[in-house]
């Protein structure tokens, strides 16, 4: 039976945290054994907000050696730049020509990062659309997501259905996989909000390029709550900070939370935060071991990632030129 497909992507902004390699890169590794998987540097999507092109350009090389050094293997996956794939921005119009602006209008992403930016361009609002274009294009069964991309998934899903009930089948309707544990990693110091790479405080976030110093020190500063006993259980209502750090843990090392509680008992916070900033040092050892060997090499660099633009524009093509078709575009 052939395998199923799997896409996913994260956007060029910042540097990847542990909330990206938690609630995503994480299981991309995972699938990669199973699944033909193709995984996105999202460059087009970082355009909705301005960048520095010096800088962009440089984030766009550190990013494909972060994919590669998370693990992925450029080999067995699809790694490939979007912007290196300009089919992506091509089905994205035509798909722009079959979303109602209601719906765009619903995306609390949208909603959130409008109020925090004073010019709001087009691009920042139709930006789900283009996510759209990357699922679609590839014909993907499955998306592993964190939670924040559940509502972009599900306006996927709808212009893919509509796309197929006006003009005939042109697309698979892909599947969200938002893992169990660690979908939703929250900010260090305010654990109601979402860790984001794009954070202007660098203590809310651990990006995987963080020295060993600069985690532990973010660890030991992560706010947790005013328990005087510091008994570490797991309670997500009364002790949220200390939830996002044992969830944390448990992700990495693999262990129940029962496990932890166990492991732990009669030890206070410290000790535990302690423990924790060890576990993400020596889990983030080797990968930045490797990025440091990938960045040293940039021409390296560069080759793998237009050979892999290749192989993806290859099944790009397909579906772009089906949807055309399907559209009475003349080919
Ligand atoms: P981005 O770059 O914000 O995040 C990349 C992935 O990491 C997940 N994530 C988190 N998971 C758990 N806890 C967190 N604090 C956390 N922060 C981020 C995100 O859910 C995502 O899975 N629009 C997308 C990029 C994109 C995309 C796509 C994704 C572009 N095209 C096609 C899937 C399919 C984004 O900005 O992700």
């Amino acid at each position: 039976m052939a395998k199923k497909t799997v896409l996913s992507a994260s956007t060029t902004t910042g540097d990847l945290t542990l909330g990206n390699f938690i609630g995503a890169i994480h299981n991309w590794t995972q699938m990669q054994e199973e699944y033909s998987c193709y995984y996105m540097v999202a460059d087009l999507h970082s355009l909705t907000v301005y960048q520095d092109p010096k800088e962009l350009h440089q984030r766009c090389l550190s990013f494909y050696a972060q994919y590669l050094a998370c693990g992925l293997d450029p080999q067995k996956n699809v790694i490939f730049l979007q912007s290196h794939v300009k089919e992506h921005a091509e089905l994205c119009w035509a798909l722009n020509c079959i979303t109602p602006m209601g719906a765009l209008n619903r995306m609390t992403q949208f909603k959130e990062k409008s109020q925090k930016t004073r010019e709001i361009n087009n691009g920042l609002y139709s930006y789900p659309v283009l996510m759209a274009a990357d699922i679609l294009l590839y014909q993907a069964d499955l998306v592993p997501v964190g939670e924040d991309q559940k509502q972009h998934l599900e306006l996927t899903r709808d212009l893919a259905e509509s796309f197929n009930n006006k003009y005939g089948k042109a697309f698979k309707i892909p599947e969200p996989f938002i893992g169990k544990k660690g979908a939703r990693v929250m900010s260090l110091q305010d654990p109601t909000k979402k860790m984001s790479k794009s954070d202007e405080n660098p203590k809310n976030f651990i990006s995987i390029i963080d020295s060993p110093k600069q985690i532990t020190k973010k660890i030991k500063a992560a706010v947790t709550d005013s328990d005087p006993d510091a008994k570490i259980e797991y309670d997500l209502k009364n002790k949220e900070g200390l939830a996002n750090l044992m969830t944390i843990y448990s992700v990495l090392s693999g262990d129940s939370f029962e496990k932890i509680e166990k492991d732990f008992e009669g030890k206070m916070y410290g000790h535990f935060k302690v423990a924790l900033a060890e576990l993400v040092c020596s889990s983030f050892q080797p990968v930045q071991e490797s990025y440091a060997q990938l960045m040293a090499d940039e021409a390296h660099l560069v080759s793998l990632m237009k050979a892999n633009a290749e192989r993806a524009r290859e099944r790009a093509q397909i579906t772009l030129k089906d949807v055309y078709s399907k559209l009475g575009l003349v080919l």
